[in-house]
């Protein structure tokens, strides 16, 4: 197995001057890796030199990883402290006193005591089963209101305070959402956690976050090709057989998923792609120690933008919404259709 030395992995400097290095591994299974597959993949990814790893307690398997947190400390394979581990709290547990009883539960599964990040993964308290189908949809979903949003934020603030997490953020956040949350806040996030690849590249948002001292993280950076059903729609993009990512590919001799990861860290988002084959994970971390994209690779990729958001989350739809452009604030104002408070 071929390993990285940790101190070649770029880091990126927080607002409050901690660092996070610049890429990080996904542990989502989506649907179809078991925890045991994902876990397996999170230790051998420690030992060939990963130290960021994006989880949440939606994903299902935070037990099996913390067997692997714990067994990689103890073995003497690296040290908590150079660890950077983000979790993320539901969607069904936002209201009052849940945020502190969930975080509770993932430090239990996770065997720490305490969390690099935790993240509110969506921002409104609209849950769904793992597994969940293309037309499942919760009959309490309801839409973004920024008196609820902060209530649970507000959960986040003393969760740092009382120091189990070192940074809080969000994720799946738009811009009208944040310009309601950010003048509220008593601690700013340091993340906001969003689709990033090079068909769906997010300028405003990428330029807003760096604006405002928030980085952004990328999910779903090489353009999920094994993403659930619920979250796919005829004409999607295919981002791994994009032509001009094929062809710079091609210039360095390796595959289009290389050239998102280094398009990602040479551009300053974090990007967290997953994967539980070895050769994979391996090269997607040694991508970001060698043989950087020319800037005008970083231009063509630029033009190539789709503007294609691939995760629509139909699935966290509420009565009334009737399509996932609801979800996403496209006219640039919060949208609740059909609801008021
Ligand atoms: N905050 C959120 O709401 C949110 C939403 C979605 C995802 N995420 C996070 O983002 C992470 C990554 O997202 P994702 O899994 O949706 O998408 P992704 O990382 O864009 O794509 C993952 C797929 O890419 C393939 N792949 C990985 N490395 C490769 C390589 N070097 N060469 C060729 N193919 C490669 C793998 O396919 P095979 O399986 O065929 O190997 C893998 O299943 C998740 O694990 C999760 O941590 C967060």
């Amino acid at each position: 197995m071929k390993t990285i030395n940790a101190d070649q992995i770029p880091q990126i400097k927080l607002a409050n001057g901690d660092f996070i290095p610049a890429i990080g591994m996904g542990t989502f299974g989506n649907d179809k890796y078991t925890p045991e597959e994902v876990s397996t993949a999170v230790y051998n990814a420690i030992k060939t030199g990963y130290r960021f790893f994006d989880g949440a307690a939606a994903y299902g398997n935070e037990q099996d990883i913390g067997n692997v947190y714990s067994r990689v400390i103890n073995e003497g394979i690296v040290k908590r402290k150079d660890l950077y581990i983000l979790s993320k709290v539901w969607n069904d547990m936002h209201g009052k006193g849940d945020v502190l009883v969930a975080v509770s539960k993932t430090l239990k599964d996770l065997q720490l005591d305490y969390l690099d990040a935790y993240l509110v993964h969506w921002p409104f308290p609209n849950g769904h089963a793992q597994g969940a189908g293309v037309n499942d949809r919760n009959p309490n979903a309801r839409p973004f209101f920024i008196e609820e949003f902060m209530e649970t934020w507000k959960q986040m603030e003393r969760l740092a305070d009382m120091g189990l997490v070192r940074h809080i953020g969000v994720s799946n956040m738009t811009i009208p959402k944040l310009d309601e949350m950010l003048p509220l806040c008593r601690i700013m996030p340091a993340f906001n956690e969003i689709e990033i690849h090079p068909a769906f590249q997010q300028w405003e948002m990428f330029e807003y976050c760096r604006s405002k001292g928030i980085v952004p993280i990328a999910y779903s950076p090489l353009g999920s090709a094994e993403r659930p059903k619920r979250d796919t729609e005829a004409g999607d993009t295919a981002v791994m057989e994009m032509p001009e990512l094929v062809k710079i590919g091609k210039n360095h001799g390796i595959h289009p998923a290389l050239v998102c990861i280094k398009w990602a860290v040479q551009r300053g988002h974090i990007p967290v792609p997953f994967s539980v084959k070895q050769t994979e994970y391996c090269s997607n971390l040694a991508a970001v120690t060698e043989d950087p994209l020319t800037d005008e690779e970083m231009e063509i990729i630029r033009q190539a933008d789709r503007n294609d958001r691939l995760i629509k989350g139909k699935v966290f739809l509420w009565p009334g919404a009737e399509s996932w452009k609801n979800i996403w604030d496209l006219n640039n104002e919060i949208d609740r259709t059909g609801w008021t408070l």
